[in-house]
């Protein structure tokens, strides 16, 4: 399980390993983020995180293993539009790592997060993982959309954080008799 996600590619679509110079795109994502997403995860009165401190982020993450997050780039234009990936599940299983993806603003509503996604969960199939999980706040529609049409169940739990919704689980399983 200690593979990395290396490059995969979709029919519009290139994800590769994120690079330091994009920094400025994955900060961009923290600034467009919804004001009910905790203020953890979003940037601070003090600018925090700033590019520089991304950047850090992107290299300390390099060599972890697992794997990882990657950046999610179109190809017609070459743009890098946002990022898709797996990363470890808090309380979950090593094998069982948790679905991530966001795009800017101005490029949703084509299908992309789903693309991407959906060759994401296939290299999770194939690399041998039984189940992704994904957390979802209740309210984010078009995330809960993207997950069900990629086969995502929700699990009946969730947990709530009081003025920002619950974060719901929601579950994939991979395994050869699931569809
Ligand atoms: C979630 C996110 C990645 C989706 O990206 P995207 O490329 O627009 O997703 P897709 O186009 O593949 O699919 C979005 C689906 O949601 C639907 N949708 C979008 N807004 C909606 C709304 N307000 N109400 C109902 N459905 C909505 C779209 O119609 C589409 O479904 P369809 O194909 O059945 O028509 C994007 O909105 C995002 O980056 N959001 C902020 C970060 C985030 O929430 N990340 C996920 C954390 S769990």
């Amino acid at each position: 399980m200690g593979r990395s996600l290396g490059t995969l590619e979709t029919d519009r679509l290139v994800l590769r390993p994120r690079r330091a110079e994009e920094a400025a795109i994955y900060r961009q994502l923290w600034l467009e983020r919804d004001q009910r997403v905790p203020a953890g995860r979003r940037v601070d009165p003090e600018g925090r995180p700033t590019v520089a401190d991304i950047v850090l982020q992107i290299r300390a993450t390099q060599q972890d293993p697992g794997p990882g997050i990657l950046a999610v780039e179109r190809k017609g234009t070459g743009d890098v539009i946002g990022y898709c990936g797996l990363i470890p599940h808090g309380r979950g299983s090593p094998d069982e790592p948790e679905l991530a993806f966001e795009l800017l603003r101005a490029t949703q509503g084509c299908g992309y997060a789903t693309e991407a996604a959906r060759a994401v969960v296939a290299w999770a199939r194939e690399a041998g993982y039984r189940r992704l999980r994904a957390g979802v706040w209740d309210w984010n529609t078009p995330s809960r959309r993207v997950l069900a049409k990629l086969g995502f169940l929700e699990s009946g739990r969730g947990e709530p954080a009081p003025g920002q919704g619950v974060t719901l689980l929601m579950v994939r399983e991979l395994d050869e008799f699931a569809s």
